[in-house]
């Protein structure tokens, strides 16, 4: 099918599951548990309605935006997310060359089948982040950082929501499925690990070894400490641990439930965005992700503080319809939506995006 013809991320999304195998589709749209917090995402978007602004000039508009110092041309950028070969056989490579097509940032997963080398060379010109795993060895993250940081990558992004990792579902989805499991992981294995063949048990065992979990405060300091890159907490929910990430020199609060893959039963992400917004104070910027699906989510969150917002699985979905172009295809769309909503809600730039625009339904109750 000619992706030229999906005009939304929904028709996306259905193109999508027709073109992967029933094991990668499930792997990309797998909501925890009961998929509470998953479908709450969304719908909770739903709940805020906007006030439009008339009689404003909007008639040329600027999406750009700033984000810890790069010029982006939307706010709207690409969350980390695990093995990219599952929707794709270019992976990561291709997202970023679809995210630095369309001028905005990338997340690198370390669950990744692309180096972050290789990531760098499909997109010298893009704006990257790094997701870093938290490792037992100090020496292997301050080398995985000094591998971010001299291919480029302007950020790094640590995940504080998933304190434990399944590596018992792991396990055994390696008795069914030969991917992602029969990779290599080259942003997690350093040249000299002795790891056994990818997708051994030998494998998985190593990885558990050396993966820490349960990262604390004191983790998140030392990488602070020891990297020149602004550092992101992402899975941010509590305002009390945002003012905590800030008070620690935190650049980025990046407010996320994972998008409800991994605890069941947490608020949405927009609903527990203004209290974060609140108890940053302006000292730090802050981020959301979880259900961003149209332009008129990326500006009621706009609208409640955040700076810029990221999407999970629609990059996946577009890099599953059409490798590089389908993630720039999904990019385009939400540019585009955006543009038009801002038209519509007398903005001409991003700064005009502010509180009064949005009105939770519960208001009118
Ligand atoms: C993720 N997510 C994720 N987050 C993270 O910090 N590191 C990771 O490696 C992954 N891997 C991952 C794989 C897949 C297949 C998905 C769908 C998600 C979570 C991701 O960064 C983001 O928080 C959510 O995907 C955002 O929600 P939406 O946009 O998918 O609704």
């Amino acid at each position: 099918m000619a992706t030229t013809t999906l005009t939304t991320l929904a028709e996306f999304e259905k193109a999508a599951r027709q073109k992967t195998s029933e094991f990668a589709w499930s792997y990309v749209s797998r909501p925890g548990k009961d998929g509470q917090t998953h479908t709450d995402n969304r719908q909770a978007f739903k709940r805020y309605r906007l006030i439009p602004r008339n009689l404003r000039d909007v008639y040329i508009r600027d999406t750009s935006v700033t984000v810890l110092g790069s010029k982006l041309d939307f706010p709207v950028a690409i969350a980390p997310t695990a093995v990219h070969k599952l929707a794709h056989p270019d992976a990561e490579a291709a997202t970023a060359k679809g995210a630095a097509s369309m001028n905005t940032a990338m997340v690198l997963s370390s669950w990744s089948h692309c180096s972050l080398e290789q990531v760098a060379a499909a997109a010298p010109r893009g704006v990257r982040w790094f997701y870093l795993l938290f490792y037992r060895d100090r020496g292997r993250m301050k080398r995985l950082l000094e591998r971010a940081e001299g291919e480029g990558y302007t950020a790094i992004v640590l995940t504080v929501d998933q304190p434990l990792f399944n590596f018992d579902r792991i396990i055994n989805m390696r008795r069914t499925e030969p991917l992602p499991l029969q990779v290599s992981f080259p942003n997690i294995w350093l040249d000299d690990d002795a790891h056994g063949q990818p997708g051994s048990a030998e494998h998985l065992a190593y990885l558990k070894k050396i993966v820490k979990e349960a990262a604390t405060w004191e983790d998140v300091e030392w990488v602070k400490n020891n990297t020149r890159l602004p550092v992101v907490l992402k899975g941010i929910l509590s305002a009390e641990d945002a003012r905590a990430a800030v008070d620690l020199g935190i650049s980025g609060i990046y407010v996320s439930n994972h998008g409800g893959r991994q605890q069941d039963g947490l608020p949405a992400t927009i609903d527990v965005l203004t209290n974060i917004v609140r108890a940053v104070g302006g000292e730090a910027e802050v981020y959301l992700d979880g259900g961003v699906r149209t332009g008129t989510d990326v500006l009621k969150a706009l609208a409640l503080g955040a700076r810029c917002v990221f999407i999970g699985r629609p990059a996946l979905w577009g890099l599953a319809c059409n490798g590089a172009e389908g993630v720039q295809q999904v990019l385009q769309i939400l540019k585009d939506e955006l543009n038009l909503t801002m038209a519509r809600s007398g903005c001409a730039k991003i700064s005009d995006i502010q509180p009064s625009l949005v009105v939770h339904e519960s208001y009118y109750l």
